[in-house]
């Protein structure tokens, strides 16, 4: 008799870690199956899916690290501060980065034996069943679940005739991994992850160069903010971005990497010892058995599902990068709880229109809801009001005043359509403009709520003030 289960979770990333934590406090038997151990040196199973084991949270301790490094060679001398022989040790770096992934990842197991949610380690794969109870394998074993949630998340998108050994030519996984600084970095896609990690290596003194297939810079971004990036990445940063490229062939030799490019109508050659690919992502349902249950796939290989994260089969549903909408780990955690729910009977919802998003460089890049080109092409009326945190104390105390919030409303009801910021914890200002866009705040609401002063907060305040043409302090 096969095991039964109320809800089956494939996938054990953010989306499927957190479905199964809620459906289990939800009363439901829950299991979750995992296939990768991510490295682990006891060869055990890793919760915590690419998040964190191979993307924001090791990205995000190596970006911390190296900006300490940065701060000490450059930033602490405008508070006359001077340290000499500063020098980066890569390997305890790279030590501390992988001690933060174990200790996170153990933790989501100590989760799953509170919450009593089973762990199934190995492939999980559609195999039969139907409404009552869908048959899935794992391990050789096969186990029912009345419910399934498909999580199986994303792996990264490959560029044909490109090589990728996690060695000379990375993916997110060996560009996390390097046990030295390269003297010269190749980057192919100057997006989110090319901007990240192509600024860590960066600051602990790489030349970088950065090949992006577009002509524009940022092109998801307001185009102000993209503008800003670009001003300071470039100039004040140095990291060489090059756009409107087309790769034409990718080399690794015992010297390095030789990527041969065209920019314009000339032809042009790069010559790095690592190369980092990064070019976006593509949805796993590799060896799912979909084609076994008829579960349907989009025109995109994501896992088609309606705003609720339903599938074409009853009772299977499907979150996070392997169906449509920002891949981001918090937008894959809260579909994860919203599909909990909605089993549970409750009203399970997330809004898709205030997802955050967040770039983790220096400065920082965090919008929500619409760009001004995208309200300017919708034919919507707004208001914007921008402020540069030069015009904030808090922000010159810490000698960090690049950038601006800006903030988007409707002109004829106020309500905030967009918030855009640049600048120092823009990933945690950002939260405000959440809040806000969540309860259809006005921009005059955030006008009149008091914020702590000297706080980077004012420059939200003063550009909500801004939409009305009366700010305070610029
Ligand atoms: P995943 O995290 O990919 O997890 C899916 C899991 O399912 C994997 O562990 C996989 O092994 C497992 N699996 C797949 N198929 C099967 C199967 N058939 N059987 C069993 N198990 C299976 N997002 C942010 O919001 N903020 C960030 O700062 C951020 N930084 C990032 C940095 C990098 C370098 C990268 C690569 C990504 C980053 N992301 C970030 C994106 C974030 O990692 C993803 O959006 C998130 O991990 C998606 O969660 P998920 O659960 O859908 O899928
Ligand atoms: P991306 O989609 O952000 O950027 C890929 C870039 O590569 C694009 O600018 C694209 O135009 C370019 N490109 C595509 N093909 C190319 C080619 N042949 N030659 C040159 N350039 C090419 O994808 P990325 O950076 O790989 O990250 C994947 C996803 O992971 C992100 O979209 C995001 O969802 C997630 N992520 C989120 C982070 C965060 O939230 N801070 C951090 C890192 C990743």
């Amino acid at each position: 008799m096969s095991k039964q289960f109320d809800v089956v979770v494939i996938g054990g990333g953010p989306g499927g870690y957190v479905a199964a934590i809620r459906a289990a406090q939800l009363g439901f038997s829950t299991a979750c199956v995992e296939s990768e151990s991510y490295d682990d040196p006891k060869g055990e199973v890793r919760l915590g899916g690419t998040c964190l084991n191979v993307g924001c949270v090791p990205s995000k301790a190596l970006l911390q690290s190296s900006e300490h490094f940065d701060n000490a060679r450059h930033g602490f001398v405008m508070h006359g501060i001077t340290a000499d022989d500063v020098r980066i040790d890569v390997r305890t770096m790279v030590k501390r980065k992988d001690n933060i992934v174990t200790q996170l990842t153990g933790g989501i197991k100590g989760l799953f034996k509170k919450n009593k949610v089973a762990l199934l380690p190995g492939h999980g794969k559609f195999v039969g069943g139907g409404e009552d109870g869908w048959e899935i394998e794992v391990a050789g074993e096969v186990v029912v679940g009345k419910h399934v949630i498909v999580a199986t998340g994303s792996k990264p998108r490959h560029l044909e005739g490109i090589q990728v050994d996690n060695k000379l030519i990375c993916d997110n996984a060996g560009a996390l991994a390097f046990d030295a600084v390269p003297k010269r970095l190749g980057v192919i896609g100057a997006g989110v992850i090319g901007l990240e990690l192509g600024s860590v290596w960066k600051r602990l003194g790489a030349e970088v160069t950065i090949l992006e297939a577009l002509p524009e810079f940022l092109a998801a971004a307001d185009a102000a903010v993209a503008r800003e990036a670009w001003k300071v990445f470039t100039q004040k940063q140095g990291l060489d971005i090059r756009l409107d490229v087309k790769i034409n062939k990718v080399t690794a030799g015992k010297k390095g990497v030789t990527v041969e490019y065209e920019a314009g109508d000339d032809n042009h050659v790069l010559e790095c010892d690592k190369l980092i690919v990064s070019v976006g992502r593509v949805p796993n349902t590799e060896g799912l058995g979909c084609e076994a249950v008829g579960l349907k796939l989009d025109e995109r290989g994501r896992v088609d599902v309606d705003a609720h994260c339903r599938s074409n089969l009853p009772n299977v549903w499907a979150v996070g990068d392997v169906v449509r909408g920002p891949m981001l780990a918090h937008k894959g955690m809260e579909e994860g709880v919203m599909v909990a729910e909605l089993i549970a009977g409750q009203a399970g919802h997330c809004n898709y229109d205030a997802v955050p998003w967040v770039i983790y460089t220096h400065p920082e890049i965090a919008w929500v809801g619409m760009t001004e080109q995208q309200l300017k092409s919708a034919g919507i009326e707004y208001r914007a009001g921008q402020i540069p945190f030069a015009a904030n104390g808090r922000a010159l105390g810490q000698g960090d005043t690049t950038g601006f919030v800006k903030m988007l409303a409707d002109s004829r009801t106020d309500q905030i359509l967009g918030v855009h910021v640049i600048g120092t914890n823009a990933s945690e200002l950002i939260s405000e403009a959440v809040v806000a866009m969540e309860f259809h705040a006005s921009s005059e609401d955030i006008a009149r709520i008091v914020h702590a002063h000297p706080t980077l907060s004012e420059v939200m305040h003063e550009a909500a003030l801004s939409v009305d043409k009366r700010p305070l302090h610029f």
